[in-house]
């Protein structure tokens, strides 16, 4: 269920029109649905309310400071894969104590900062991060929590670039050496064992994979369980898929009551790290129509936004659905929408129906709550767009857009260079 809805022809997001805040904050922009954003957070977590849970929102889904702030105050805690989002979730008020810390690189300075917040554990992905963790902790005269990353080697099925638990990915530790990485942490002298982990892809449209993983985490635990190794979490990540156009995911209850069936009897806290079935559907990118231009084999619509804006077509060929913020009953075109950047890989759809679209005329790029603004970039130096949290009929940017100032505020000009020299091959004479 979205809040994304025509009203007399009129795209709305909640109770305010989308082309009211594109002609106040200007294009490009994202626009969040507060009520969306909350429904989707509640309906996953509820899912699992007769389990011992937690949920860590995927802070790399979408990472901005109300987003999270929201979500801390549902009960939410926050899966975070660097220092940066470490400060952006304890900046958005979200206790230490509901953090869990993944990734495969995580430098020194970054372990220390999560062990001073004393977080809730951190996932492993490699026996010398152990060790780094292990020394760090020493240190800072604390006890590292841990979990290690195990990679079970499971095909996902989903596109290659986000499939994770497979044996040829660079994630966690490879299910086979899991028993002897855990014996090795329990020699560790400023390690703590709390949990067990893995994260086998995202945009997972099938609820086997998951599955099929939990089979071999299951016979692991049992394994530790021998061994006197006890488990009191079990992460089993994020990954769960949504509708960008035809896919039929499983819903947040099916994929929990598959889940919670196939753990019967492990006496293990579940944490859970979902980020694209909580933002994906809750957020849009709003674009204005700069020209089109036909040529003899391709109608182009130029947009002002661009792959810097959202890059998942560019780098995925993923596709998103667009449609026009104010609906007519013009004839459909078939159209490349792309934006001005300077690379052919810049479009947000390809051969794509449109009603004909016009110069000035606003498009809707839906489903761009989850890995939009937060993989946008500056290329070609374009500022970064604004991001909008419509809550009933109110709306607030989130994040003001970017200037021309941003773009070059930490930037320096050595002396060297501002020296005035001769300019070679310049003028006409
Ligand atoms: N936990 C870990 C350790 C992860 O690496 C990820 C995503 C998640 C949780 C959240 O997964 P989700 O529930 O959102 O599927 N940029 C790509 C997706 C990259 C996913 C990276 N890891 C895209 O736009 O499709």
């Amino acid at each position: 269920m979205h809040h994304f809805q025509y009203k007399d022809d009129e795209l709305y997001c909640e109770d305010v029109p989308i082309r009211a805040i594109a002609e106040e904050v200007g294009t490009p922009c994202y626009i969040y649905s507060c009520a969306t954003l909350g429904h989707h957070f509640t309906v996953f977590d509820s899912a699992f309310k007769d389990v011992s849970h937690l949920t860590c929102y995927s802070v790399k889904a979408n990472s901005n400071l109300a987003v999270l702030k929201l979500f801390g105050s549902l009960g939410g805690g926050m899966d975070i894969v660097s220092g940066g989002e470490l400060y952006r979730a304890r900046t958005a008020g979200i206790p230490a104590e509901r953090i869990v810390y993944s990734g495969v690189g995580k430098t020194v300075q970054e372990i220390d900062y999560a062990l001073r917040e004393n977080i809730l554990m951190f996932n492993i992905e490699s026996l010398e991060e152990l060790d780094a963790i292990d020394k760090r902790a020493g240190v800072n005269g604390v006890k590292a929590r841990i979990a290690l990353r195990i990679n079970p080697d499971i095909d996902p099925n989903t596109h290659p670039y986000i499939s994770t638990g497979m044996k040829k990915n660079k994630f966690g530790i490879s299910i086979d050496n899991a028993l002897s990485a855990y014996q090795k942490a329990r020699r560790l002298k400023n390690i703590e064992i709390m949990g067990v982990d893995c994260h086998i892809g995202s945009q997972l449209t099938e609820v086997a994979p998951f599955i099929d993983a939990l089979k071999r985490i299951r016979v692991l635990i049992e394994r530790l369980g021998q061994a006197g190794i006890e488990i009191c979490y079990l992460d089993l990540g994020g990954g769960l898929g949504i509708v960008y156009d035809h896919e039929a995911p499983p819903q947040p209850h099916e994929y929990a009551e598959s889940i919670l069936k196939e753990l019967e009897g492990v006496p293990c806290t579940l944490i859970f790290e979902p980020g694209r079935v909580i933002v994906g559907n809750a957020g849009i990118l709003v674009t204005k129509v700069l020209y089109t231009k036909r040529t003899p084999s391709k109608n182009f619509v130029i947009a002002d936004a661009a792959m810097n804006d959202l890059v998942r077509p560019s780098l995925y060929g993923s596709y998103h659905f667009i449609q026009p913020v104010k609906r007519s009953e013009k004839a459909t075109e078939i159209v490349d929408l792309v934006g001005p950047i300077c690379e052919s890989s810049d479009f947000l759809a390809k051969d794509r129906g449109l009603p004909q679209p016009a110069g000035g005329e606003y498009l809707a790029v839906m489903s761009a709550g989850a890995y939009g603004f937060s993989m946008s970039s500056n290329y070609n130096s374009r500022p970064r767009a604004a991001e909008v949290m419509v809550s009933g009929g109110r709306y607030f940017v989130v994040r003001k857009r970017e200037s021309w100032d941003d773009l070059v505020r930490l930037e320096n000009i050595p002396e060297f260079l501002s020296v005035g020299g001769p300019l070679h091959g310049q003028g006409c004479g």
